[in-house]
């Protein structure tokens, strides 16, 4: 058994691993989407060897991160949301941006930093070729949290 990506849970029912598809299936997709649970939409990527999790609608404004490209940024591996091109850290969650320190140096020197954790991630197992998520069910509001309602449920996002 492997685990990737990173998510705390605790002992409620949502801990519970949720089948989400056979590995070679979202290797070849090289990510999918899924209701788990009834209550959450879930993006599974799979890049560089590695299995991700995290909620599909992007904390920003909703967006669907399934369409997002894999980029690196301050070496760090984000998916890029299509939206408005906000970088969230595909093991963290966490939503990068670059600052400048001086506005007015010329040239600019910008740094890249971070917002927190925006977007929920969740942990990923594999079991001899299956593939499963267990929901992060920390009792700590992240932004992406507003997105998991029927309102924002999508049509291209199947149980
Ligand atoms: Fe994702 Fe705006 S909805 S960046």
């Amino acid at each position: 058994m492997s685990q990737t990506s990173s998510a705390s849970s605790s002992s409620s029912n949502l801990s519970t691993s949720h089948f989400i598809g056979k590995k070679e299936d979202i290797v070849k997709a090289g990510r999918v989407t899924k209701l788990v649970n009834g209550c959450r939409d879930v993006l599974v990527v799979h890049h560089q060897g590695q299995l991700y999790a995290m909620d599909v609608h992007c904390y920003h404004s909703g967006g669907a991160l399934q369409y997002g490209d894999i980029e690196e940024f301050n070496g760090q591996l984000c998916i890029v949301c299509p939206w408005h091109k906000y970088k969230i850290t595909l093991a963290e969650g966490e939503s990068l941006y670059q600052a400048v320190d001086d506005p007015t140096a010329k040239p600019l020197r910008t740094y890249w930093r971070s917002k927190g954790v925006k977007q929920r991630v969740h942990k990923v197992t594999e079991v001899n070729g299956d593939v499963y998520v267990t929901l992060n069910d920390s009792g700590e509001a992240i932004e992406s949290d507003v997105y998991q309602t029927e309102k924002y449920r999508r049509a291209s996002v199947k149980a």
